[in-house]
């Protein structure tokens, strides 16, 4: 049988207490700056899931949601900013405003990408919100309107956020110990 997820942990970084709270921290921004609007969230697949689903139940706006999924291409790309998209939207973002939802701000390659095909798509407005940030990671000159808290560079697992795909499930975030990765 495979052993306990929690066994890989170096260290828990953020506790589900903090992420309830910097979730509602996000949510009561949000539903002031938005008051009167009806803005359309977009999570990006897998990752945001979690925090996505805390996020909107935090913000008693008239709202609605949808997702994407997207991958990056490789390194060559990185350049281009461009990235594959592996689930578009169900909805139109025409005349929207939009929000779109991450766990975690690296590169800022994805966002980067993401908020100018949704502006060239017609979209009122674009902000990003993510609940963590990395700043020392930036390689894109990006504005996020709404961030939790900054991290320091270390690889995190957990509330969303993977490694391989395990992990996502763990229900704070963690410093993933290094010997699983390397
Ligand atoms: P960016 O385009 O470099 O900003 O990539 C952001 C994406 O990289 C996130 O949505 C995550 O999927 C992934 N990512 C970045 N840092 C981490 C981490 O520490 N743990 C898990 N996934 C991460
Ligand atoms: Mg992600």
């Amino acid at each position: 049988m495979r052993h306990e997820l929690e066994e890989d942990i170096l260290e828990v970084l953020v506790a589900k207490e903090e992420i309830i709270s910097l979730t509602k921290k996000l949510g009561e921004r949000i539903t002031k700056d938005y008051k009167g609007k009806r803005p359309l969230l977009i999570g990006i697949l897998k990752g945001a899931c979690p925090f996505m689903s805390d996020l909107i139940q935090a913000i008693p706006l008239d709202l609605t949601i949808d997702f994407m999924a997207v991958s990056s291409y490789g390194q060559s790309s990185k350049s281009t900013g461009e990235v594959r998209i592996l689930k578009d939207l169900d909805a139109t973002v025409e005349d929207r405003d939009i929000l779109i939802v991450e766990d975690i701000i690296d590169s800022g390659n994805t966002l980067f990408y993401l908020k100018n095909l949704l502006l060239s798509r017609g979209a009122k407005s674009v902000e990003l919100v993510t609940l963590l940030n990395k700043p020392d990671r930036r390689t894109r000159e990006i504005e996020v309107k709404y961030i939790g808290r900054d991290i320091p560079d270390h690889f995190v697992v957990g509330y969303g956020l993977d490694f391989n795909e395990t992990y996502r499930n763990l229900p704070y975030i963690g410093i993933l110990k290094p010997e699983v990765y390397s």
